[in-house]
């Protein structure tokens, strides 16, 4: 049975972009073509002077979360129907519970939640907080059985999540045995501690001591280390939430080392900045606390953008992980408490249209590749996802490049009561979002059904990622051949 038939416009993949009808039959993409005939009964979606788009894949969310002693505002419902709503068509959330849980429980925990409650498709990262046996059985189930092609490590929230680099270490050796992605959430945890016991004496208690106790050269530091083990082991890395201009230096110089390394900027930091945190109204200044902060320099969202333009940095998330106000004031008296996170799961695609399409920064297909195609490549779920063409998945979003939006918590669809990009004015807005092959928004109207999402797996050892280490691995050091030393040696037990 024919479902849908989208008529007239650009379609638009990472590779090039083309006059075509789309047809939809039974959540996939059936035919693509100029003129196609309108089979019977096919509900038609005028698309003239529009672009149809792979629907965004956010690689970053944390929906349904207990962080800093509270859960986040935003469910897999409200997430993913705001994420539906801004053009996002796939999530990939992290498991991330109390340490305590084994890695594979929290798997289940997880998806049971989200297969009840999600409205579009999602995957998982796993978090690895040590390294042991029974991390490393998991880390296989997850692998081999359960879907799991991703593990991210923190090196920071020091006596929380944070991983010691020995284990860091273990941890990505056995990701790379897996052909899975270790991801890396770079900060210095010990520098933070200090910094926080600085800012402290100095009697500064505000979300201001957020920016302060966390300085870029701690967010650098951290990324460059990751990078370089990554170098020496020969294994892929993933740099989460690259927030600032100096650690996404650091990406820029791995990757002209030749590390196979992937930095993925977030929408916050893409469109705003971290002068918010010396606001005079506590309320607004805590709304932006998340880490690593956003960086106390106007010129850090624009620099992040070119990177991405370029390629140094490949593909984009939002770290979305909202808390409303009364729970941010769980740190009134002291930043170190305010529960870190900020919104952007709907927002992301409208946001990087503007700063990234608009500005002339990057041209549609780069937008389609940084928002969902790379995505999908290193996630090894393309073209399933990420792309527009017969037999992929028909997550689709139909695009109003001029028209804009004005961004308030008062009209968002995000559960949050506050939203970072309060009052500016976007271009670029989805007119109709297709999730499986269903409308699900249609001119402001969001008809979304609560469990209809599905869990992706992601497969392990994705070409974008491994393939090149594999051939590296390939290449043996080899020793010089030379004639055996036959003179003295000095005896240690007898020196003068
Ligand atoms: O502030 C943030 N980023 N909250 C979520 C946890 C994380 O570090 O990704
Ligand atoms: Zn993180
Ligand atoms: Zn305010
Ligand atoms: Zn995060």
């Amino acid at each position: 049975m024919v479902n849908l038939v989208i008529k007239g416009g650009t379609v638009v993949n990472h590779d090039r972009s083309f006059l075509a009808d789309v047809i939809i039959e039974d959540g996939l993409i059936k035919d693509i073509g100029e003129n196609l005939a309108v089979p019977n009964g096919a509900k038609v979606i005028d698309a003239k002077d529009k672009l149809v788009m792979p629907g965004g894949i956010d690689t970053h969310t944390h929906l349904d979360l207990l962080f800093m002693g509270t859960r986040t505002a935003d469910d897999f419902y409200s997430g993913t129907r705001a994420a539906l709503a801004g053009g996002t068509t796939m999530i990939m959330n992290f498991i991330l519970e109390n340490k305590q849980i084994p890695l594979l429980e929290q798997y289940e925990m997880n998806k049971t939640r989200a297969e009840k409650n999600a409205c579009c498709d999602f995957a998982f990262h796993a978090c690895v907080y040590n390294y042991n046996e029974q991390v490393e059985k998991d880390m296989e189930i997850l692998s081999r059985e359960k879907g799991i092609n991703s593990f991210k490590m923190f090196m920071a929230y020091k006596d929380v999540f944070m991983i010691n680099d020995a284990d860091l270490i273990k941890v990505f050796k056995k990701c790379k045995e897996l052909g899975a992605i270790p991801m890396v959430h770079a900060e210095n945890g010990d520098l933070i501690e200090e910094g926080q016991k600085k800012v402290k004496t100095l009697g500064i208690t505000g979300p201001e001591g957020h920016l302060l106790s966390r300085p870029e050269s701690v967010e650098a530091e951290a990324t460059h280390r990751a990078i370089t083990i990554a170098h020496e082991l020969n294994s892929p890395v993933y740099i989460v939430h690259v927030m600032s201009k100096s650690a996404a230096q650091a990406v820029s110089d791995g990757k002209r080392k030749g590390t196979v390394v992937i930095g993925e900027p977030i929408a916050a930091g893409l469109a705003t900045d971290g002068t918010h945190y010396f606001n005079k109204c506590w309320r607004h200044s805590a709304g932006h606390v998340m880490s690593p902060p956003l960086r106390d320099d106007a010129s850090t969202p624009g620099y992040l953008m070119d990177l991405l333009a370029n390629g140094d940095l490949e593909l984009t998330g939002t770290d979305h992980c909202t808390f409303n106000t009364n729970q941010k004031a769980l740190g009134k008296d002291d930043f170190s408490k305010i529960p870190n996170g900020v919104n952007g799961i709907e927002d992301r695609m409208t946001v990087i249209w503007d700063r990234g399409v608009h500005t002339g920064k990057m041209d549609p297909c780069r937008f389609v590749a940084v928002t969902s195609t790379n995505a999908a490549k290193v996630f090894n779920i393309y073209p399933k996802k990420g792309y527009i063409g017969v037999g992929s998945d028909a997550d689709i979003v139909v695009w109003d490049p001029e028209a804009t939006r004005t961004i308030s918590a008062k009209s968002h669809h995000q559960a949050v009561d506050f939203n970072i990009f309060e009052g500016m004015t976007f271009h670029g807005v989805p007119m109709v979002v297709i999730s499986n092959g269903k409308v699900v928004v249609e001119n402001d109207n969001i008809t979304v059904e609560r469990g209809s999402g599905r869990f992706i797996r992601t497969p392990c050892y994705p070409d974008y990622v491994y393939s090149r280490v594999k051939i590296r691995d390939n290449i043996k050091l080899s020793k010089v051949d030379r004639e055996p030393y036959t003179g003295p040696v000095v005896d240690l037990n007898n020196q003068p």
